[in-house]
């Protein structure tokens, strides 16, 4: 029995070590150096390529290397393979930090005063402060709800919207059509946290901008597929939209032509919001190896109906 590292992420030799120093016993290997792959039954991914299961006959667990699956092609995995995910407390502070951050750089005008410094020009602007400022989170699974809870821990005056109603402390909570309306109408900021699915893709739209009030922020931490870029483009020209951090992208790395790059109100991240910490994570995945072999409950298993 063996396991395969499939990673697209450049830190398949440091999962390596990791996963040994815990499981000395076991064969790690990294695809496409295999020697057997008929020995492999737990494949841990991240950006594998369209078919990639195919390769491996015995597999029976697919790890996630992140927080998402939709990387994984989870519609065409069999439904005999398990699909778990990483579920870990660096991957929810990371991200409340970054979004933290983009929350403040924009209340604070950061942005404006960097320009302002390239011409040397004094214009003291208006900011926000936290308790006048309404953030939506898009998304309250594990780092949404974690992410709603500590803004409003903070003072922020946060709505949530999700799948389905959730209690959290200080956060309004709304769900539906209806839901996503209220959610936004009176928001300073959009965080869009939420999983890939058919139901989510496209969701940072013309529609949902326009319901927003005009000069809302974007932050899309979530997937590039959430954004209709080009409806983005638009709201950003007609002043509906202030502005937006964005760390996700239809297309990673973000081409060197597209106009997200030239436009001055898009602040661009390279997806490095939230990045898997290994050292921490790696007792999950080396659990879950162990308990496929026992027969055991998985940890953080994905329900591939609801795609996360
Ligand atoms: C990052 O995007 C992740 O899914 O962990």
């Amino acid at each position: 029995m063996s396991i395969a590292l499939l990673l697209n992420s450049g830190r398949a030799e440091d999962w390596k070590l990791e996963i040994n120093r815990h499981l000395p016993e076991i064969k790690v290997e990294i695809f496409p150096e295999i020697e057997n792959y008929t020995e492999v039954e737990f494949a841990l991914c991240w950006k594998p390529a369209a078919g990639y299961y195919t390769h491996f006959p015995n597999l029976k667990v697919i790890q996630s290397g992140g927080a998402g699956i939709d990387h994984l092609f989870p519609k065409a995995i069999p439904s005999h393979i398990h699909i778990c995910r990483i579920v870990d407390p660096m991957l929810k502070s990371d991200m409340f930090e970054h979004v933290l951050t983009c929350l403040m750089h924009s209340m604070k005008n950061l942005s404006a005063y960097a320009a302002a410094k390239d011409k040397r020009d004094w214009q003291p602007l208006e900011y926000k402060s936290i308790g006048q400022t309404h953030v939506t989170v898009l998304g309250l699974g594990e780092i949404g709800g974690y992410l709603a809870e500590r803004l409003a821990q903070l003072g922020f005056n946060v709505n949530g919207w999700s799948n389905s109603p959730k209690k959290m402390a200080g956060v309004t909570s709304f769900t539906g059509v209806d839901g996503l309306r209220l959610a936004v109408e009176h928001t300073d900021f959009i965080v869009n946290v939420l999983p890939l699915t058919d139901a989510t893709r496209g969701i940072l739209n013309r529609d949902l901008f326009n319901l927003c009030p005009k000069g809302a922020v974007l932050l899309n931490v979530g997937r590039g597929e959430h954004l209709v870029e080009e409806d983005l483009l638009e709201a950003i020209a007609e002043g509906q939209i202030a502005g937006a951090y964005l760390d996700v992208f239809h297309q990673e790395p973000l081409p060197r032509d597209h106009p997200f790059w030239h436009c001055s109100s898009i602040c661009i991240t390279p997806h490095v919001a939230s990045r898997t910490n290994i050292s921490s994570s790696v007792t999950q995945v080396v659990d879950n190896y162990r308990r496929m072999i026992l027969g055991q409950p998985l940890l953080n298993e994905v329900s591939l109906e609801k795609g996360y």
